[in-house]
């Protein structure tokens, strides 16, 4: 009795696979964002990117700023925001 659904499962997992086959190891969404794809796709959705870009903060403050946003309601992971926080330590921090 299970033999019946079997055939009909790897039919949808062959669609599934050919499907996936273009893009397989290029930009599928396991792919972690760059920074500034995160920083202009969640960031700047409220404010431009000149509030971002020409307010001084140092290293230690980014993640701080990075924390208020969430809590002005900015939508990020967890991994989007390491990777965003690094960037704008790399970026746009200045020597405190
Ligand atoms: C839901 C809207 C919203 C989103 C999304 C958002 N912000 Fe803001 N941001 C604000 C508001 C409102 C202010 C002004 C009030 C304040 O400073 O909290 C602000 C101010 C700022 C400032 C200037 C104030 C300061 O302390 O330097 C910076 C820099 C900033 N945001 C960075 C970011 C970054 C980086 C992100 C992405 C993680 C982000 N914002 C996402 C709403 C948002």
């Amino acid at each position: 009795m299970a033999a019946i659904a079997a055939p009909s499962l790897s039919a949808e997992a062959a669609q599934v696979e050919q499907a996936a086959s273009p893009k397989a190891g290029q930009d599928g969404s396991a792919t972690p964002r760059s920074g500034p794809e995160i920083l202009e796709t969640n960031c700047a959705a409220c404010h431009d990117m000149g509030v971002i870009t020409a307010t001084p903060h140092s290293a230690e403050d980014w993640p701080v700023v990075v924390q208020r946003m969430i809590g002005n309601g900015a939508n990020l992971s967890t991994e989007d925001r390491a990777t965003l926080e690094a960037y704008l330590i790399n970026t746009y921090s200045t020597p405190h």
